[in-house]
């Protein structure tokens, strides 16, 4: 007999994310100018076994392809990001009139196909002129970023309504500005603040441009949450949750939604602290109609320790515990401490060691076991009272991993990059299924 199936509300978005660099390629096509991670991939020493995204996954030309493939999983939306130096190529002044012509296609082709377009504006390629100028620490970038939002939006906003500016601007200022793992590859924390900040108030200025042009746009930004737990009731524990919840999720969500950044952080940071100018945090905390969480693990301490392995669980090949009631604790804090707007999970999945096997097929039982825990736990979320409408799982493809190179494999379709062959693992048969019943096997 079949399993029970925990079903979701009438509506529920099933969809897929991806990002332009990790499976666009044409790094050079058409009139696209330069990114800061064309020039960081190009640049020896930087990447996993010197890979480039210069062709990824040729979405670039599969892209009509790719949109067949969406609607043999049956999704309901796609989530993707526009490159800003294809459509602009030195982020200010002319545009490429290809690259926005390679957008307008997409955004048909998936309405054609019944998808409703989640549009990112930033996900992580500065073009390599504004990187010149100093990137985004430098206070004009913000300005830059609000013209191309706008420019998006006159072009897009009559058929797309969800627009997100930035994927994960912690990432992008701390990876980029302070770790030196992510482009630029600087290794300066008072920079990597101060380029927070702006990316921050480049958020409010885009969302004060968007809703100008498009006054019924749904805006909303992309937050990663990895959060810190414990299981002891230790009050030196306890302090090391509160501090990593401040620096890495409060640092971006507080300004967001209550104008101010946590203030002990900030005295924290001390000199590092960023250069914050009058007027700064009102403009950041523009009303959201959205918030996306990504979310793929989460780190436990005990006794003042991260605990790592943590004993009885899984890792993934990114070697991230696999625990998904993280998820769920992560959701009902954000839902009781926050006045939260509306969620979606905009990424969670999980990185296999994926091989396509003698029968031709690719069979990668542990993401179909990730993604139905982690279906489970938002779905209890939404019992807890989580406003929850939508999920896109990271990844629709197999694609360029950042400083992993093609090393790591996230997609529900698997893509032999020597080909440019696309084959659905086990998992995207699993998901077109939870998708076609609205629901999940209990
Ligand atoms: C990013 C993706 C990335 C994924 C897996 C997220 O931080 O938005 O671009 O591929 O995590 O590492």
């Amino acid at each position: 007999m079949a399993d029970p199936i925990l079903a979701f509300p009438e509506g529920f978005v099933w969809g897929a994310a991806t990002a332009a660099y990790q499976i666009e390629g044409g790094w050079n096509a058409e009139g696209k100018g330069e990114s800061i991670w064309d020039r960081f991939c190009h640049t020896p020493g930087k990447i996993h076994n010197g890979d480039t995204g210069d062709v990824a996954c040729d979405h670039y030309h599969y892209c009509q392809a790719d949109i067949a493939l969406m609607r043999q999983l049956g999704l309901t939306a796609y989530r993707f990001s526009v490159s800003w130096p294809r459509v602009v190529p030195n982020g200010c002044g002319a545009i490429n009139p290809a690259g926005l012509d390679f957008y307008d296609r997409l955004v048909d082709g998936l309405l054609a196909a019944n998808l409703q377009p989640f549009v990112t504006l930033y996900h992580w390629d500065l073009p390599q002129a504004l990187g010149d100028l100093g990137g985004w620490p430098h206070r004009d970038v913000c300005g830059y970023f609000a013209d191309y939002a706008a420019l998006m939006v006159r072009r897009l906003g009559d058929r797309v309504r969800h627009w997100t500016t930035f994927n994960e601007p912690h990432v992008s200022a701390f990876l980029g500005y302070r770790d030196g793992q992510h482009a630029p590859g600087l290794q300066d924390e008072k920079l990597a603040l101060q380029a927070a900040h702006h990316l921050l108030m480049a958020h409010g200025l885009a969302a004060q441009a968007i809703r100008a042009i498009a006054p019924q746009a749904q805006v909303g930004i992309v937050l990663d949450m990895f959060p810190t737990e414990t299981d002891t009731d230790l009050p030196e524990d306890r302090t090391i949750v509160e501090r990593a919840w401040q620096k890495e999720i409060g640092w971006f969500l507080d300004p967001l939604l209550r104008a101010c950044y946590p203030p002990e952080a900030l005295q924290a940071y001390g000199p590092h602290a960023p250069h914050i100018q009058p007027g700064d945090l009102a403009l950041i905390a523009q009303r959201l109609d959205f918030l996306g969480v990504n979310f793929y693990s989460r780190n436990l301490v005990r006794n003042g320790n991260l605990v790592k392995p943590v004993p009885g669980s899984e890792y993934t090949e990114m070697d991230w515990e696999i625990h998904a009631p993280a998820l769920r604790r992560l959701l009902v804090r954000l839902q009781r401490e926050y006045s939260i707007p509306p969620l979606y999970i905009t990424e969670n999945g999980a990185a296999c060691p994926d091989k396509v096997g003698p029968d031709g097929c690719v069979h990668d039982p542990r993401r179909i076991n990730y993604l139905r825990d982690h279906f489970t736990q938002v779905r209890l979320a939404m019992d807890d009272g989580v406003d929850l409408r939508g999920y896109f799982v990271w990844s629709l493809l197999d694609n360029f991993e950042w400083s992993y190179g093609y090393s790591k494999r996230f997609g529900l379709i698997y893509v032999d990059y020597s080909t440019q062959r696309r084959i659905f693992k086990d998992s995207a048969r699993w998901y077109a299924q939870v998708i076609a019943r609205n629901g999940v096997e209990d």
